[in-house]
Formats: structure tokens, sequence, C-alpha cells
């Protein structure tokens, strides 16, 4: 990601942390991530890295329901909120992860890897793979569709063709050696929320 674009996203979330951190949280992402906790349980994972974790909200959720947790994100701010919240937390860009191979089981990613130039999704998700263990497990959640910036940019598109104005929010398993594009299990319903709306992740 080029520097400017980096760091006027890293001073455009600084400011707006603390009153992001005050939102309740969505109904549409708390079912989320309830989803991936059932997965998680049911694989026996215990080590999550967020990517993106904005002020530690599903982070705080995944910590209390057991999993050793690691906070990235780009943003001081928000990261000295995860570490309010008794999470263990590092300013890290997600392009350029700083962990051991194979460090965790699985890995959860909302609505951070939207904000990546298209181009440099496939390094950024070969990363991911790195740091994750082999048939980890991995959530990607991209808010969007052809009607906003986001998913248009990162082609995040469907193999199996599901309808690009809605929520594309996935959980799959990761294996190794796999290609670096990201697979759908096609449609899933949007969430209550005007089509092309505007509203923030
Ligand atoms: C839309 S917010 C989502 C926060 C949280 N995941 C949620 O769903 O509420 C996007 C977050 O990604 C972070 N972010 C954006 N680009 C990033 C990058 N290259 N590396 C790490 N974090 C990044 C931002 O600082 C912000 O906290």
């Amino acid at each position: 990601m080029r520097d400017e674009l980096r760091a006027g996203l890293r001073e455009s979330y600084d400011r707006k942390a603390r009153e992001r951190n005050l939102r309740p949280v969505q109904l549409w992402k708390a079912e989320e991530r309830l989803r991936f906790l059932a997965m998680l349980q049911s694989e026996g994972a215990r080590t999550l890295l967020e990517l993106g974790a904005g002020p530690g909200k599903d982070g705080e959720f995944f910590r209390d329901h057991g999993l050793d947790v690691v906070c990235t994100d780009l943003s001081p701010e928000m990261i000295e909120l995860c570490e309010s919240k008794g999470l263990a937390a590092r300013v890290m860009d997600l392009s350029d992860l700083d962990f051991s191979s194979d460090a965790f089981d699985a890995v959860y990613a909302l609505n951070c890897l939207l904000h990546l130039p298209g181009r440099e999704l496939p390094a950024a998700l070969r990363g991911i793979r790195t740091v994750l263990k082999p048939g980890g497990l991995f959530y990607l959640g991209v808010y969007g569709g052809r009607t906003t910036r986001a998913c248009g940019r990162t082609t995040l598109t469907s193999r199996s063709g599901s309808s690009p104005s809605t929520l594309t929010s996935d959980s799959r398993r990761w294996s190794p050696g796999r290609s670096t594009s990201v697979p759908s299990g096609g449609p899933r319903s949007p969430p209550s929320r005007p089509k092309g709306s505007t509203s923030s992740a």
C-alpha cells in the first residue's frame, strides 16, 4: 500500500476510534462472529489472530469465549482501545504480518481487507496463509458489492456467482497450497440494510 494511503487510513481511523468504540455491535456482525465461533469450537481452535481489529469488540468476544486472541490494526488509537479491554494487541499492517509461520489456528478479518488496493490482495492473502496453521480457519468478511467501492476494487467476487450487491462474508477452510483467490459458498442473505447504502463498515 502506498505510504500516503496508509497514513491517511491510519489518521482517519485514529480520529474515529473512540466514537467507533461507543457504537453498539450491529446485529449482522454479532451473528457472523457467533457463526465463526461455532466453527472454531467444533474444530478445537485455540489461537486466533484478528486483523483490522478496530476497537477490539470482536477480539473481546472471542477472548471471552476462550480463545487466545491477538488483535492487530494499523491505527494506534484502535490498538490502545484493544489494550484497554485487556487484549493482546499490536499495531501492524495486515500486508506485513510479523508473526512466525503456522502461529495461529484461525484468522478473523472483518471489513479490513477491503482497504487494500486489489493488486496487493494476493500478497496479503499469502501472508495470512503463512501465519495460519495448515488446515486453519480463515474468516474473511467484506462489506460491499458492485454498488460500493470496496468490492469492485478488490475483485472479491464469488466463483459461484453470488449476488454482488449482498454482503459477501464467508468462512472457509484455508488449505496450504491453494490459490489465493477467495472462494465463496454462494448467495448469502443480505443484512437489513438498503442496497447501495454507504453506512460505515
Ligand atoms: C471498517 S474498520 C473494521 C473494524 C472491525 N474489524 C469491525 O468490523 O468493526 C477497518 C479497520 O481496519 C483497519 N485497517 C485498515 N487498513 C489496514 C491495514 N492495511 N492493516 C491493518 N489494519 C488496517 C483500520 O484501522 C480499521 O480499524
